[in-house]
């Protein structure tokens, strides 16, 4: 069974512009244990679509089952019971930390609303310490004395506490210094391995949740564009949209970086409160031909487990390899 299994989810805002569909039609699961990862670029619905999840903005439509019930429509009490088994990590170490308490308390406080004991929290805190690499005595200090990197660890160790199924990682790496974003990778890496949590890995670098992720889903005004598996995706992706994000993201390997295609995003991403007709991509797509204006295209199956949204064959189409001498800086 599914750890959490998403259907045709829709999320609106009333703006005072109108309605605004930030999270349009979205189905998805995610398996214990696994990582799916979830890409698209500033504004395209993924914050909203993990608040969804945890039912922190309204659902407009649709189904989010937690080990086959649906959450949907849980008052305020089944929502207690479940919240344990979904916790979240947010860009903002430094926004999610209440810079007055001690970090044994922002780790605690999980465990204090779930009604533990002084002694049992202190253990537990020292055990989730010693999880995220932070030294014992890190609980009598407080945020302001810890970097980035230590902050976001304290982050981590407090949505473990409740030892959750699901950890839903919003741009989990996205405000810390480069030379630290792959050790908390590798932590995150590390923690599903010795635990089994699950997590939905969310950034809007390709490059960074390839790297941690079984599979993929990449979102584009709303709705998921193209999804499978991670390395599948990496390898041929099917999308011009998803192209476009791997021609910018860097490559380490420079025999695969010559292979990629060279596709480069143009224009802004359009207002989801006028979105085009069609297939939202048009606007920008190297590939938009007249069909494209008149026809949303469904998402479909391609081999293996890829699905994309695009009324064309397109994963070995035209734009050219990029030159040997340019992969350095591709
Ligand atoms: N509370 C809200 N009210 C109105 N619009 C919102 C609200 N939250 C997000 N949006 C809009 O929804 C869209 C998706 O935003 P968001 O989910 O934050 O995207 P992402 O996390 O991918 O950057 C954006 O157009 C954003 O302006
Ligand atoms: S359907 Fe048309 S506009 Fe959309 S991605 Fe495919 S070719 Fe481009
Ligand atoms: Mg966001």
């Amino acid at each position: 069974m599914s750890l959490i299994s998403v259907r045709d989810l829709r999320v609106s805002f009333a703006t005072p512009q109108g309605r605004l569909q930030a999270v349009d039609d979205v189905s998805f699961d995610v398996a214990p244990g696994e990582t799916l990862g979830l890409v698209g670029e500033s504004g395209c619905g993924k914050s909203t679509l993990s608040k969804a999840l945890l039912r922190l903005v309204p659902v407009t439509s649709g189904r989010i089952e937690i080990e086959g019930e649906d959450i949907v429509p849980f008052g305020p009490r089944a929502l207690r019971r479940i919240r344990p088994k979904v916790q979240m990590v947010f860009q903002d170490p430094y926004g999610s930390l209440n810079p007055r308490h001690r970090v044994g308390t922002l780790i605690g406080q999980p465990l204090s609303v779930a009604g533990w004991g002084r002694r049992q929290i202190r253990d537990r805190v020292a055990e989730l310490l010693e999880q995220v690499g932070l030294p014992r005595d890190a609980a009598e200090r407080y945020p302001h004395e810890f970097s980035g990197g230590q902050r976001q660890r304290v982050v981590i160790a407090r949505a473990l506490a409740l030892s959750p199924k699901l950890v839903i990682c919003d741009e989990p790496v996205s405000a810390l210094d480069v030379s630290v974003r792959a050790q908390v990778i590798n932590l995150f890496k590390d923690l599903q391995d010795r635990l089994g949590v699950a997590y939905l890995f969310i950034s809007h670098d390709l490059s960074v949740v390839e790297n941690v992720s079984d599979r993929l889903i990449v979102m584009y005004l709303g709705r998921i564009i193209e999804s499978g598996r991670a390395a599948e995706i990496w390898r041929r992706p099917a999308h011009p949209y998803t192209q476009a994000l791997l021609a910018a993201a860097p490559v380490p390997d420079p025999k695969l970086a010559r292979q990629r295609r060279r596709l480069v995003l143009q224009g802004e991403l359009p207002s989801p409160l006028n979105p085009p007709s069609g297939c939202a991509f048009r606007t920008r797509c190297p590939q938009a031909r007249p069909r494209c204006a008149a026809d949303r295209p469904p998402l479909r199956a391609l081999g293996g487990a890829q699905r994309v949204a695009c009324h064309f064959d397109l994963a070995d189409a035209a734009p050219a390899p990029v030159p040997s001498d340019e992969s350095a800086c591709v």
